[in-house]
């Protein structure tokens, strides 16, 4: 883990990574050969289809799965050497997540939510200035002591989006997290995942199959029946039109391509 030069690790990577599913007689190749790297502080969105593999990739670089084959590696740590108990540790310490249904537990306030991590990871709030800021920043300071019930989907999200961040992970994986809430709001909640990594430098993977949410990320990564078909920085895209419009030109002439050869 030690280097002279921490920029130079990457943040996460994954190389020749599959995932096979086996239920019974029936198996899905839900990854082929696999291999991204997540350079630190850069906000990194992956596309595709469903089905395609997008949760596949979120949850094995976020040491929620193994893989089939090939490895992983998640702040400068191989996450096949770890047990399942050390793995959990790892993963309750060193990452973040974000997900589509917010999944709050409903009988806790907005706070204890939010410091919910912190606990399962058997540590304490260091103080509540910590906690203060970290509200301030996303909007819900004064919406600590309400019941997730009484919160907008939006309020919700950033309650999800605090949480992910209160034990300092090296990472933060986000599976589709404006999935659940209008535009207006799912752009709020873009406009502050952008500025968590301007302003923090933190590292975020998050996966969408919306162009107008993907523009907000430093690159795409796109993919297709369970491979990366193409990656790209969101710079060379103006707006979400036109990142819409190179989207389909890539999933499109990968399908044409497919469909030659097999002719
Ligand atoms: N736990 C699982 N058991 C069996 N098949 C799965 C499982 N999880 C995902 N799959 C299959 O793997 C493929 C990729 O799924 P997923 O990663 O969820 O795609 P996406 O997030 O892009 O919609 C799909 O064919 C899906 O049905
Ligand atoms: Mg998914």
């Amino acid at each position: 883990m030690s280097s002279s030069d921490p920029d130079s690790i990457s943040a996460a990577s994954v190389a020749s990574v599959s995932k096979t599913y086996r239920q019974g007689s029936r198996s899905v190749d839900a990854l082929r050969n696999v291999s991204l790297d997540v350079p630190r502080g850069r906000f990194v969105a992956v596309m595709g289809a469903s089905g395609s593999g997008k949760s596949t990739l979120l949850h094995l670089m976020s040491g929620l799965t193994r893989p089939s084959s090939g490895e992983v590696q998640v702040d400068g740590q191989s996450i096949a050497s770890l047990s399942d108990q050390q793995l959990t540790c790892f993963r309750r310490s060193r990452i973040g997540l974000v997900f589509q249904a917010f999944n709050l537990v409903p009988s806790l306030s907005a706070r204890d939510n939010i410091l919910f991590p912190l606990y399962a990871a058997g540590r304490s709030l260091e103080s509540e200035g910590v906690l203060k800021e970290l509200a301030e920043q996303l909007g819900i300071a004064d919406r600590l002591h309400h019941l997730p019930d009484a919160l907008s989907g939006g309020e919700q999200q950033r309650v999800a989006i605090a949480r992910s961040l209160i034990t300092n992970p090296a990472i933060v994986f986000a599976d589709e997290p404006t999935g659940s809430l209008d535009s207006a709001t799912g752009e709020s909640i873009c406009r502050l995942l952008r500025t968590l990594c301007d302003q923090q430098k933190r590292t975020i993977v998050m996966v969408t199959h919306e162009p107008s949410v993907a523009i907000w990320a430093d690159s795409v990564v796109v993919l297709k029946d369970g491979a990366i078909v193409d990656q790209f920085p969101t710079q060379i895209c103006g707006d979400a039109q036109s990142l819409a419009a190179k989207y389909q030109e890539i999933v499109t002439g990968v399908a044409a391509k497919l469909a030659e050869t097999a002719g």
